[in-house]
């Protein structure tokens, strides 16, 4: 699922958390695998955005990717991708917590996609 609230929490050990609404597919679908993958979007990715934003049965149909070592899909193209194994999920009113303790990743590096202001924007250096 696309997400904004997504945020290091600790480096000791490393750790990533999301703030998922309870009712999406993808904290059962976390919950279940225990394991899951934090995407840093290029600016070149803002369909892909839109694209797992939208519920569909099978997202991934098309999307390419490979399967990393905790068993969660990788996507290729994103700017920085960070696999997790899950930690903990906290309760977050309507959303929950879900804490990933960070055990492999990659920086490909290039522009990011941002968003702010309901819509998606470039960061030029
Ligand atoms: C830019 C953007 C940021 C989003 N951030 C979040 C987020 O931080 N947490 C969340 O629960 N949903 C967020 N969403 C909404 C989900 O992507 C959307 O509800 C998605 O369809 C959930 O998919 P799922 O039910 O298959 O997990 C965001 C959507 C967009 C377009």
């Amino acid at each position: 699922m696309t997400m904004s609230a997504v945020s290091s929490l600790s480096l000791d050990p490393p750790q990533f958390l999301a703030c998922m609404d309870n009712r999406a597919k993808t904290l059962a679908a976390v919950a279940h695998s225990k394991a899951f993958c934090i995407h840093y979007l290029s600016h070149e990715q803002r369909d892909l955005s839109n694209h797992f934003a939208r519920p569909a049965n099978d997202r991934f149909n098309g999307v390419p990717f490979r399967m990393g070592d905790v068993g969660a899909p990788i996507i290729e193209g994103a700017i920085a991708y960070i696999e997790c194994r899950l930690a903990h999920i906290l309760p977050g009113g309507d959303h929950s917590i879900v804490i990933g303790d960070a055990v492999a990743g990659e920086v490909p590096g290039g522009e990011p996609l941002a968003y702010f202001h309901g819509g998606y924007h470039r960061i030029q250096q």
